[in-house]
């Protein structure tokens, strides 16, 4: 390379005028006007106009010459004002050009496969060429808010005394409630390691080993179905600390989601309200509600009471909920648009979607003939609606009206405009029960078994009504999704027996499943707590995108594949002899 670069190409300004500059980078853009060629020069600084004049320099024009998109180019050249009215405004050199002296050529490109100024190219086709992907402004722009943000949030945990720890990839596999993915060992005939779900249990021995303060900006691995936020391989900021209270994580945590908002531009007000998981279902429906508009749901059972409706009255006879929303300005809404409604209330499980249109001179409802105007009167008063709203009401389970309801609210939301976009409320979502119950009363963790429950009280529930014990279980919740999630841990091993036990571990398997980490508690384990916060989830909010993957370097799809790569992919005979495995592909009509 004969020309070493002096200068990014995004950084030349109307002072560099009179400057002689090299630069290097790619051809965006090649316009060939005969004796005058213009090359649009990009860096990941910026983009800035070459000019190669045969008549003022004919080698380096030679060179631009041969130059088509995306080669990468070293050129040497003399800084000139643009001519009057060929200034470009849009652009941060547009005042400036670069006159060509000398040039050389430092890789030729094939033709890219799509051009990278183009805004609709399909995803596929980005993702199978990632790395010319990458070279698009918005791309650029998200690595950079990637690694600005990351960096506010280390420097801060490292103000605050925290050590960055690494824990190891290769674990055994103790799933944390997805899959785990697995790895066969070579060296050990039909033994696994699996990759780590979360740093959790690590993290935790950490705090036994006097580290007090963690974190580690680490990778996870989830073999779960694909979501459209979720990636099978994600990046927490993992931490734990010792001898704290959850408020004493959560003073940490607000000041390192303040550092990484005020690294992308925004100031944060903290302390962040707080939510107890029952209010945050009970108000909004969800455990991560959207604070940023209104129309929160209301209790209408005493309302109903003595309603002929069936679905009312089985609700209530069933222990379910009547709940409702209001919709402003909605009692316009065509059948059409109620029957779409409906819709997207069975989606989420409800039976059915009660509406009432409300009007100055009286209401239309899906129900009319059991309803009386003194019930829509008190139904208006409780949601504070009046003529001109559309009242949705739904009869179900308490945990399907709070969903259905969740998502109509959302969606209405959107629709209507009532989300304001550029504002940010955060909640932490507090006292989640510890345990959910499944229809045959088989108990889960809400989280994960290693939360301690809140209270001494809630300790003593554990044997007599273990579905009331809440959990000193806390998430992080912003405009409706949630950003983290942590609690403080048991840390005693005989509590952790019985927690393990409650979930169906009996103290054998807890002990052949989890016994470094029953043996860790038994040595000295200090109280601790933490939380992880998904990271590519707070890039993605603050760079704005509509997908996760577009602030991941190189993500997989939606459904779990690498379009780079191709993968997953095939392992030849002789590797899996190596690792001692056999293929058994599903047979064709298998689901499996
Ligand atoms: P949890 O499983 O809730 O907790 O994960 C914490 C946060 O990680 C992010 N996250 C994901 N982001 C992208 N793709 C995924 N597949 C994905 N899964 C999770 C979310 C989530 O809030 N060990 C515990 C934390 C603790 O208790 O300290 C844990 O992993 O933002």
């Amino acid at each position: 390379m004969l020309l070493k670069r002096t200068h990014g190409a995004g950084t030349l300004r109307a002072e560099h005028e009179g400057q002689t500059v090299t630069l290097s980078g790619w051809v965006r853009k090649r316009r060939d006007q005969g004796g005058v060629i213009f090359i649009d020069l990009w860096d990941r600084s910026g983009l800035v106009q070459t000019v190669f004049d045969s008549s003022e320099c004919p080698a380096a024009h030679a060179v631009a010459d041969q130059c088509r998109g995306e080669f990468v180019l070293a050129v040497q050249g003399l800084v000139r004002l643009r001519p009057a009215g060929t200034q470009n405004d849009k652009l941060d050199t547009g005042a400036v050009e670069v006159r060509a002296i000398s040039a050389e050529i430092l890789n030729p490109s094939k033709t890219p496969p799509f051009q990278l100024t183009d805004e609709r190219i399909s995803e596929e086709i980005r993702l199978e060429h990632r790395y010319i992907d990458l070279r698009r402004p918005q791309m650029q722009a998200n690595l950079k808010l990637r690694h600005q943000v990351v960096k506010a949030c280390r420097d801060t945990l490292d103000s605050l005394g925290f050590w960055e720890v690494e824990t190891p990839c290769l674990i055994r596999s103790t799933p944390e409630g997805a899959r785990d993915y697995v790895v066969p060992s070579r060296l050990y005939a039909g033994k696994f390691y699996a990759l780590p779900q979360s740093p959790q249990l690590f993290k935790q021995m950490l705090q036994v080993s006097g580290v007090e303060r963690y974190f580690q900006i680490a990778r996870c691995f989830r073999d779960e179905d694909a979501r459209a936020d979720r990636q099978p391989e994600f990046t927490q900021i993992d931490l734990e600390m010792s001898f704290v209270e959850q408020e004493d994580v959560f003073a940490v945590v607000e000041r390192v989601i303040s550092a990484m908002w005020a690294a992308a531009g925004v100031e944060l007000e903290t302390p962040f309200p707080r939510l107890s998981h029952h209010e945050a279902l009970d108000r909004f429906g969800s455990d991560k509600p959207d604070m940023r508009f209104g129309m929160e749901l209301k209790d209408l059972g005493d309302i109903f009471a003595d309603s002929e409706l069936r679905v009312f009255q089985n609700a209530l006879a069933s222990g379910g909920r009547i709940r409702g929303i209001a919709a402003p300005g909605c009692a316009g809404y065509s059948r059409k648009q109620i029957d779409d409604l409906t819709q997207l209330a069975r989606r989420f499980g409800a039976g059915g979607l009660v509406s009432i249109l409300v009007e100055s001179s009286g209401y239309r409802s899906s129900i009319q003939r059991y309803l009386t105007q003194e019930q829509v009167d008190r139904i208006c008063e409780r949601l504070s609606a009046g003529p001109g709203d559309l009242i949705l009401i739904v009869a179900d389970r308490a945990s399907v009206v709070s969903e259905a309801l969740n998502r109509l609210r959302l969606h209405l939301g959107q629709a209507l405009g009532l989300i304001d976009s550029t504002s940010w409320k955060f909640a932490w979502i507090l006292d989640f029960p510890l345990f959910e119950a499944d229809d045959s009363g088989a108990l889960s963790p809400s989280h994960h078994p290693f939360s301690h429950p809140k209270n001494p009280r809630d300790v003593e529930l554990l044997e007599t009504a273990p579905t009331e014990v809440i959990g000193s279980v806390y998430d992080l919740a912003v405009n409706g999704v949630e950003m983290g999630s942590g609690s403080i841990r048991v840390h005693d091993p005989r509590l952790q027996l019985k927690i393990l036990e409650l979930i169906g571990i009996s103290e054998e398997k807890a002990w052949e499943r989890f016994g470094f980490l029953l043996h860790a508690l038994s040595y000295g384990a200090p109280p601790h707590g933490g939380i992880a916060l998904g990271v590519d989830r707070i890039v993605q909010m603050l760079a704005g995108e509509q997908t996760i993957r577009d602030v991941i370097a190189f993500p997989k799809t939606a459904s779990g594949i690498d379009l780079m790569l191709d993968c997953p992919s095939e392992l030849d005979a002789a590797q899996l002899k190596e690792l001692h495995l056999d293929v058994v592909l599903p047979a064709a009509d298998d689901p499996a």
